[in-house]
């Protein structure tokens, strides 16, 4: 299992990763585009699941272990009960070290046919790929949605279904390459230890630009759930006809492993908590992912979505993944009487496209577009460089001035 999710993990190095790694050749000296690492989204934030196991009253559950040789064993029965911690199954099982011995886990009430297992997140954050790993048999049916707008909207990434066609009325990504729903992951053995793995974007990552409005769109995230819609049982289940069916009958999730990092538009390589955020206690030293960057590149924003207040001389762009090219934001010239700039596209298109900076609020008695003279009233004392507050002269200086 372990090797398993090592592999799967490589496999998926994700499109960000392998975006960087590209450039880190190409313009090693000078300033390039970046991402902070990639880590576990669902560490330090709460997983919402509509039921827990022996949520009301101690339950009687019974489940298949782990039967790599695929004989069927008798299943072993145990009690669950929300109330103590021994017998406890909550959701954020899910999110602890998957290393962690013995294994932890959520598990559903008893008897429950749809199930929604959600992760929603304080701010946007990429979404390269998740991996589920249950320790029930997988679902017969389910589906995996994300949604951009904090759960106003959602849409689709994948359909799960042991028969598309019945399920959904959708191709199988088995029989045609790209289709919306697969049967890959559906089958019910193994009874325990069955993974689901989901990539946002398929391979070759390298043909695409992570940060590029395509990519974006298919890669940010607000929230992600995933609606478990069909039990199924173990196929071994017959063979030990004196536990009761019902007794085996509920969704048991190992890990919950969400693979992501903060989103920077290429822009930052660091993250620090997004205002007001309330990390989840958790039992391990897993890091969390922070959803605030700490822009480079003379961007600003909690994304870099924008530049800095005094760099607005060429309009906003993401830095390019594939090439590298970090797509700076440039400093207005303002001879340092400005604090502040703003993009103007006639004078960007007057300038032939090379600057399109107009200062905000010229101080020091300057005035134009790059408080480039001084106001009427004022005049310019050749003495001293321009760029110094003093650079523009009042009447009453002036007479002081020509006096000295
Ligand atoms: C727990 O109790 C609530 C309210 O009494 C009920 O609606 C719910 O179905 C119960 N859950 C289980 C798993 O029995
Ligand atoms: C899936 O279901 C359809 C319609 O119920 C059926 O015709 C088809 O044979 C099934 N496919 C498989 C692979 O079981
Ligand atoms: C037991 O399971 C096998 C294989 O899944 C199936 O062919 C058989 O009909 C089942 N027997 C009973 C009694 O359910
Ligand atoms: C200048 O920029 C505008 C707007 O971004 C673009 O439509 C135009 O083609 C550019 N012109 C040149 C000469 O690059």
């Amino acid at each position: 299992m372990e090797v398993l999710l090592a592999l799967a993990t490589l496999l998926v190095a994700s499109a960000l990763a392998t975006g960087i790694n590209t450039m880190a050749t190409i313009a090693s000296q000078r300033e390039k585009a970046c991402n902070p690492r990639m880590g576990n989204l669902a560490i330090g934030r709460r997983i919402w699941t509509d039921t827990v196991c022996g949520s009301n009253s101690t339950e009687l559950y019974c489940a298949y272990t782990d039967y790599p040789d695929q004989t069927c064993k008798e299943p072993k029965c145990d009690k669950c009960s929300a109330a103590v911690p021994r017998l406890s199954h909550p959701a954020s099982a899910m999110a602890d070290s998957t290393f962690k011995n013995p294994r932890t886990w959520w598990q559903s009430a008893r008897d429950v046919q749809r199930e929604i297992v959600q992760l929603n997140l304080e701010a946007t954050f990429y979404f390269t790929h998740l991996i589920m790993v249950f320790k029930s048999p997988r679902p017969a049916a389910m589906i995996l949605e994300g949604s951009q707008d904090f759960g106003l909207s959602w849409r689709p990434y994948k359909y799960f279904s042991t028969n598309c066609t019945q399920s959904f009325q959708l191709e199988d990504d088995v029989n045609v390459k790209g289709a919306p729903c697969t049967s890959r992951y559906s089958q019910a053995v193994p009874c325990s230890g069955g993974e689901v793995i989901y990539r946002t974007m398929s391979p070759p990552y390298s043909a695409v630009d992570p940060y590029s409005e395509k990519a974006q769109d298919q890669l940010k995230i607000t929230n992600l759930r995933v609606q478990l819609l069909k039990q199924q049982r173990c196929p071994c289940l017959n063979k030990s006809l004196d536990v009761k069916p019902q007794s085996l009958a509920h969704y048991a999730v190992y890990d919950f492993i969400v693979k992501g990092s903060c989103f920077c538009n290429g822009h930052a390589d660091h993250c620090v908590p997004t205002d007001g955020f309330r990390q989840v206690r958790t039992t391990s030293k897993l890091q969390v992912v922070h959803g605030n960057c700490i822009c480079k590149h003379n961007t600003a924003g909690p994304h870099c979505e924008q530049c800095a207040a005094l760099y607005n001389d060429k309009p906003w762009k993401a830095a390019n993944g594939k090439t590298g090219e970090p797509n700076m934001c440039e400093k207005c010239k303002c001879n340092g009487h400005a604090d502040s700039c703003h993009f103007n596209m006639d004078v960007w298109l007057a300038s032939g496209n090379r600057s399109g900076g107009v200062c905000d609020n010229c101080q020091h008695n300057t005035e134009g577009i790059h408080c480039q003279r001084c106001k009427q009233g004022f005049f310019r004392d050749f003495q001293i460089p321009f760029s110094t507050p003093e650079a523009c002269k009042g009447t009453a200086s002036s007479s002081l001035s020509s006096d000295a």
